[in-house]
Order: structure tokens, then sequence, then C-alpha cells
């Protein structure tokens, strides 16, 4: 799909379907609805004063032009009260439209952004959330289906009757992250082993001038990751840490900041197996890690003036015959042992290693993102992520760069007063302590590894996937949080 500017009236410019805002209350004060109103021998009012065209939310007519204009339909779209109007819901909007205009058929699909605009949210703005809404509301993951739609939006025209230099080349950057991170998070577990990710990640490492390190196992024996190679043990495919490296500030080599993926390709729960049910959307327990891989190509796309390392601990967790049994120690590259009571808590114990790794390469931040607890869930509900921290700054850079983007983040206790739960009677530390403040209690066990680094941890359990089709989500992986990850990266480039 190519995203495109044209200078004009929007009635002049050729299209299959113009999308149109409209606000509520003023629906005829713009001057182009006053136009095609005109071409209809003002048949529009009267379609309004029988309650279609309305600016309400939600409200959508689709209009046939019939040869009375240059666009073959036209789409008008409620945007609400122009003073209401938010990010949020112009997202909503955009996305809901691009796909309505791609199921009646049309290829090319223009927008006429000047009737989006309100005194908040401006002409490039709106240039930048179409550019999202274009190619991730649009999004289908259709690798394993036999037919697939024929249906496609081909060309997307952005029309600017004052021309505004507004560079889309960032934000495609960031929604092909997104829907890469999509990709990796929605494909079967069968379809994407450790060794497969491993794959991807070197792909786009090297089409995007990353660096890139594999550690196979024996070099995780080496390092002494014997936490990451407890869980790895009970599944017969290999497991990888993947290390990428984008280095845009190399005047200062020192300074770097590791974002840590979980990278599960499939979580039965080990031993400690899952019920049936749990374990249906457990190829997703690597999206951490696919946000991870996802945001290193949009930083390097973006040229940022940072150095960032990309770390994805990426194994499955299966009960095979070599599994690590409930009640094993295992020893961490840091020393620290760990008491392994629940083997489906092993996200925890596969970043623990990523974070001493990260450590090892001498980071100065870590920020580490994982599909950890269900309790988040409970906490949080479905739309907000986890933040938790050692370090008041970092974590409220976090939550800034989400908000930017439209990710919510709310921060969460990882308080020492939590620490006495995962005391553990034979080693340092046990992976599971008792279902009060399940996240806190996971967040605390990865950060016993940050050490004196500062690191957010970001449980994205439950905003990892979707059963609904709402703005730029569609039903499956969300790429969550690649827009925060790389605003953080942006925001803290020099
Ligand atoms: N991958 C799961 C967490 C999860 C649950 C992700 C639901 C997405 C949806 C994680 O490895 C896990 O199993 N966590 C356990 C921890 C418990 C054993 C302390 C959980 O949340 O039940
Ligand atoms: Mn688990
Ligand atoms: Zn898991």
């Amino acid at each position: 799909m190519d995203i495109n500017f044209r200078q004009g009236n929007p009635l002049e410019i050729t299209s299959d379907c113009l999308i149109v805002g409209i606000f509520e209350g003023e629906e005829f004060s713009s001057d182009l609805l006053n136009e095609a109103n005109q071409a209809f021998d003002n048949s529009l009012e009267d379609l309004n004063s029988q309650g279609e065209l309305v600016g309400k939310t939600g409200n959508s007519t689709l209009i046939h032009t019939l040869g009375k204009s240059s666009p073959i339909r036209l789409l008008f779209v409620g945007l609400g009260k122009r003073d209401a109007m938010t990010e949020k819901a112009v997202t909503e909007v955009l996305g809901a439209s691009f796909r309505k205009a791609r199921s009646i058929g049309a290829s090319i699909v223009a927008i006429a952004v000047d009737t989006f605009c309100t005194e908040e949210i401006k002409a490039e703005r709106i240039v930048e959330l179409v550019t999202l809404s274009a190619i991730n509301g649009l999004y289908r993951y259709e690798d394993h289906i036999s037919e697939k739609s024929d249906k496609a939006i081909s060309e997307v025209l952005i029309i600017m009757e004052i021309p505004a230099e507004v560079n889309v080349s960032s934000y495609t950057a960031i929604a092909d992250a997104i829907n890469l991170a999509r990709d990796l998070a929605n494909a079967p577990a069968n379809h994407m082993t450790p060794t497969i990710l491993a794959g991807v990640a070197e792909r786009e490492a090297q089409e995007n001038n990353l660096g890139f390190e594999l550690i196979d196992e024996d070099k995780m024996k080496e390092f002494g990751m014997g936490s990451l190679l407890g869980v790895a043990q009970g599944s017969i495919e290999p497991a990888y840490m993947i290390v990428m490296k984008y280095e845009g500030d190399k005047d200062n080599p020192n300074d770097s900041i590791a974002l840590i993926g979980k990278g599960i390709t499939f979580d039965s729960g080990g031993l400690s197996l899952k019920p049936p049910i749990g374990m249906t959307t457990m190829k997703g327990d690597m999206a951490g890690g696919a946000a991870v891989i996802g945001a290193l190509t949009a930083i390097a796309k973006l040229n940022l003036n940072i150095n960032v390392y990309g770390i994805v601990a990426a194994t499955e967790n299966m009960p095979g015959g070599q599994a690590q049994r409930p009640g094993d120690v295992v020893t961490a590259m840091n020393g620290t042992t760990i008491e392994v009571l629940n083997t489906d808590a092993e996200g925890r114990l596969v970043l623990a290693d990523a974070l001493c790794y990260a450590n090892h390469l001498g980071v100065n931040k870590i920020v580490d993102v994982a599909t950890l607890t269900g309790a988040i869930r409970t906490a949080l509900g479905d739309e907000i992520i986890g933040a938790f921290g050692n370090n008041d700054e970092l974590i409220q850079n976090v939550i800034d760069a989400g908000s930017k983007e439209g990710e919510r983040l709310w921060e969460l206790p990882a308080d020492e007063s939590f620490a006495k739960n995962f005391k553990s009677d034979v080693a340092d530390i046990k992976n599971v302590a008792g279902a009060a403040g399940g996240a806190t209690i996971g967040a605390m066990v990865i950060g016993k590894f940050a050490e004196d680094t500062p690191w957010v941890h970001l449980d994205i359990a439950a905003v990892s996937r979707t059963n609904s089709v709402n703005g730029n989500n569609v039903k499956g992986a969300t790429g969550t949080p690649v827009k925060t990850l790389v605003s953080l990266c942006r925001s803290l480039a020099k």
C-alpha cells in the first residue's frame, strides 16, 4: 500500500472513496459538505434532517456520487463534538473508516485531512494518525489461510487544501514495526519456534543495519544462564538469547539502554501444566520479544541518536522428559539461586538471565516487556499496561512516552515490603509467592536481576492480544507496546 499526498479540493481528486469527517452540530459548516450538498441539489441536507449524515460519534454514511464529483464514493464519518474530540476517538473512526472502505472494494482511498482538524489536533498529527490507521487498522493475519481476501487498498491519498510539510516515513516505520510484532505473535507456535524467531530477528537486523548476535545453549552454559536453561530443558527446540544492537550514538558508546523481551514461543506451563483453555493463546507468550524486535527496526529507521540493545530470551516452556521439576533450584548468571516452585512462572526465570546479560553488557537503563502474569488483568483490566520499576524518573519517562502515543500505562508497586514473600527455605529466592499481588511479585523477581541499573518492567499480559476489532486493533496480537518503546527512545535520544 502506498501513502501519497495530494493538494487541492478533495471533491476534484479522483478516488474510489473519499473519507470526510463531520463534527456533531456543525454538519454544514464545512466548505466540503456545502459543495457536495450543492452537487447533489441540496439532498444531503434532506438526509441530515432524517438523521443520516450526522456528526455523532460512530455514525457513518456512504454516498455514491454517480458522476457528480471525482470520488466515486463519499464516506461521511461522525467525529462527535469538536471540543471533545481526542486522538483515541479519531483513531477509532479512522480504523473503522479504512476497514469500511476496503470492505466495499475501494482500492484508492482518499482522506480529507482538513475535515478532521481541531484546535488541539492539527493537520500534522492527523496525518500521523492516518498513517497508523491505514497500516495498522487494515492489518490482517492470513499466512495460513488458503483463500486470501481479494479486497485490498492499494493507495491512500492524504489530501490537504493547504500544503503542510509532513514526513510520514517515521510513522510508516512505527506502523510497520507494529505489524511485524503482530505477525510474530499471531504466528502459531509450530511456525514460530525460537529458531524461527531468531531467524526473523537476524533478517530484520540485516535489513536495518543492526548488530546481531545469537547466544545458543552452549554459550548460555558458559555464561552460567542456568535460569533460562532450566526453562529450555523441557523442550526439544533449542533456546536462544537474541541480541540486536542499534548504535545511534557512536560518540557515547558507554551510554545505552536495553529493551528486553520475554520470548516464550509457547507456554504450556511446563510440568506445572496449564489447563487446556489457558494454553490456547500461549503462542503469543513472545509478544514482549516481538515488540522489542519491532521497536528496534523502527528505531533504526528513525535514525535516533541513542544506543539501544534489543534482547529477547527465546525458548519454549514445555513439559518434556527433561523438564525442570517443581522444587528444582537453578542458578542465574549473577549467581542468584532460584527455587522453581511453579514451572509456569517461567517468564521471570528467562528474564532473570536476560537482565543479567544486559548488566554484563554495561547498559545504563533497562526496560523489559513481558506477558508475565494473569494477575495484571485482574489489577488493571485489558487496556492498561502495568509498569513497575526501581527508578522514578525512568518509570515516569516510560509512562509519558506511552501516553503521547495513546498507549496507557499505570504504575504499580515494586515495593521492598513484598520481598519477604519470595524468600525461599532452600535458595536465595523462590519464583512464586502465593496469589496476593501476583503482578508485583513477578515484577520484583525480575527486579532482583536489574541490581542497581535503572529498570522498568512492563506487564503486557492483558493488552498483548484482543478479541475485538477497535480502532487500529483487529482480533489477535496488538503489537503493544512498540509505540511506547520507540517513543521512549525518541525522548531519551540526544
Ligand atoms: N504467560 C503467562 C502469563 C499470561 C497469562 C499471559 C494469560 C497472557 C495471558 C505466564 O507465564 C504465567 O503462566 N503466569 C502465571 C504465574 C503464576 C504461576 C505465578 C499466571 O499468571 O498464572
Ligand atoms: Mn507461564
Ligand atoms: Zn508465560
